[in-house]
């Protein structure tokens, strides 16, 4: 038997972040993981090899679309999906050996195996049992699929199916315009891969600021992806090699069906638990099936917090690893923190979309007096350079006293360009306060200062 002064179940962003800073401030931590390696959905099976792949396609893309009007000639690069498959996974790789490596260095016990809370203060790991003042869950969370549709991973399949094809397939349907769904579907149209999109509300991405999604769907089309909008998918009706989606319009309720090679199931997330014990020992959930925290991350469980996807919030790397400092702060004495206002979403499509703070249509649902400075990436000599002048910034600042109150863009680069304005808004900045900042040029963070411009006397270029 081992003590130790926190146990944190599960590696992914929220548990190996939590694990590091509680060894940082001198509590003697191990982590316990049941997958071979570290790093969890983030890792393994979520951020990382979807953006290889992302990454991969987009250069594809680029060099079938955009090379010779840049002068480059030749043949073009043709796909050998084995050896961008090979790719991703040697990007994995690299990335959870180098979470294994921090464990190291910070000298935190990896416990390899499944962990289950047996009392309050004990981690059993198979046969060995673990004591500990201090447990965090970081248990994550796993893809939910629709009732009565069954998964099997290879024709019909979740994000961790459609990242392991072993083909590109010639057709798919992706159930859900959200992020998983645009993201993946948008890796095999570029891939030559002929994508449907069926979504049930009668827009992508809800919660998007309205303006953006309608030029992301736009954009999209353009690119090759189909979009069936308003579609309530009733079924999937699943052969060895090929399945029918069925699906009611819910206009006119109307039914409708399409076939494809595969099938990828992107209605979201759920919470992951199986054989925790959490339940056992009377931990309190939510009403949709998280695990019930304080302010400070604490279950109603004495000695237990959680954090990251097991828990409320937006289901973000980002936000788990925030919260995995913060706890560790929590635990060891000192004032944790997370601003959950200023927590940005990016969406790795090609032209990126990024946002932090309010929208534009929640800032009319409260009530509030606002102003929005907007420009368009076609004002910006960069990103005509790069054939990504379509987008635009999106500024909204409180009419009165300037403040920014939230920030929307779609254009290159959007989720870095998006951190400008994430610093302000922790600083409690206005716009003017960006306006007045020097920005390079020639640069696409130009036009975040001409969005902030476009607030006051107006942007230059628009
Ligand atoms: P997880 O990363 O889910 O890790 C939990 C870990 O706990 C897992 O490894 C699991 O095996 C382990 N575990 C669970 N129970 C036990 C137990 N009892 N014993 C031992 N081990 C246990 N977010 C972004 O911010 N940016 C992105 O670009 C992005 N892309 C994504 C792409 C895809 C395809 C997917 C599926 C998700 C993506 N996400 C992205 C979401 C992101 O992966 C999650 O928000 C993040 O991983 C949550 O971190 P976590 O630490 O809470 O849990
Ligand atoms: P999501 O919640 O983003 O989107 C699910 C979509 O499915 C919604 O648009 C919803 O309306 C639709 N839907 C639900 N039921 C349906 C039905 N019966 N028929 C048709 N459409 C239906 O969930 P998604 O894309 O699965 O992602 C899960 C989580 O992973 C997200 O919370 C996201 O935060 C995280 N993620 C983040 C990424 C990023 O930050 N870039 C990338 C990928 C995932």
């Amino acid at each position: 038997m081992s003590e130790y002064d926190v146990i944190v179940i599960g590696s992914g962003p929220g548990g190996y972040v939590c694990a590091i800073r509680c060894a940082q401030l001198g509590l003697k931590t191990a982590i316990v993981e049941g997958r071979e390696t570290l790093g969890g959905t983030c890792l393994n099976v979520g951020c990382i090899p979807s953006k290889a792949l992302l990454h991969a396609s987009h250069m594809y893309h680029e060099a079938t679309h955009n090379f010779t009007k840049m002068g480059l000639m030749g043949k073009s690069p043709s796909v050998d999906f084995k050896t961008m498959q090979e790719y991703k996974s040697g990007v994995i790789a690299q990335n959870t050996s180098g979470v294994e490596f921090l464990m190291k260095k910070n000298k935190i016990d990896w416990l390899k195996g499944w962990g289950k809370i047996t009392a309050k203060g004990e981690v059993t790991v198979g046969k060995d049992v673990h004591k500990a003042k201090n447990i965090v869950i970081a248990s994550g969370s796993e893809p939910s699929s629709l009732p009565g549709i069954e998964i099997d991973e290879k024709v019909v399949v979740t994000s961790t199916g459609a990242l392991e094809l072993p083909k590109v397939p010639k057709s798919m349907v992706v159930i859900g315009a959200g992020v998983i769904g645009l993201e993946m579907g948008s890796v095999y149209a570029r891939l030559g891969c002929d994508v449907t999109v069926v979504e049930f509300l009668d827009h992508i991405t809800p919660g998007m600021d309205a303006e953006i999604a309608k030029t992301l769907q736009r954009t999209l089309k353009k690119q090759g992806l189909n979009f069936v909008l308003g579609a309530a998918v009733q079924s999937v009706d699943a052969k060895k090699t090929k399945a029918t989606v069925n699906y009611k319009l819910r206009k006119d309720e109307t039914d409708a069906s399409i076939d494809a090679d595969v099938v990828l199931v992107a209605t979201g997330r759920k919470p992951f638990m199986d054989n925790l014990g959490f339940d056992g020992l009377g931990g309190e959930l939510t009403e949709r099936g998280q695990i019930k925290t304080d302010d400070q991350w604490r279950t109603n469980v004495d000695g237990i917090f959680a954090i990251g996807d097991v828990i409320e919030g937006p289901m973000l790397a980002h936000k788990a690893e925030d919260e995995g400092m913060a706890v560790a702060e929590v635990i060891a004495g000192k004032h944790g923190h997370v601003n959950y206002g200023v927590i940005p979403g990016v969406i790795y499509t090609t032209p990126e979309v990024a946002s932090v703070g309010k929208t534009q249509e929640e800032l009319k649902d409260e009530g509030v007096d606002f102003k929005v400075g907007k420009f368009t990436f076609m004002g910006n000599g960069r990103a005509k350079a790069v054939f990504q002048g379509e987008g635009f910034v999106k500024l909204l600042v409180d009419a009165k006293t300037d403040r920014i109150l939230g920030c929307h863009l779609i254009g290159p680069s959007a989720g870095d360009l998006i951190h400008e304005i994430c610093v302000a808004m922790e600083f409690g900045a206005s716009a003017q306060d960006v306006a007045m900042t020097c920005h390079a040029h020639p640069t696409f963070s130009e036009a975040m200062r001409e969005a902030a411009l476009a607030c006051g006397d107006g942007a230059i270029h628009a």
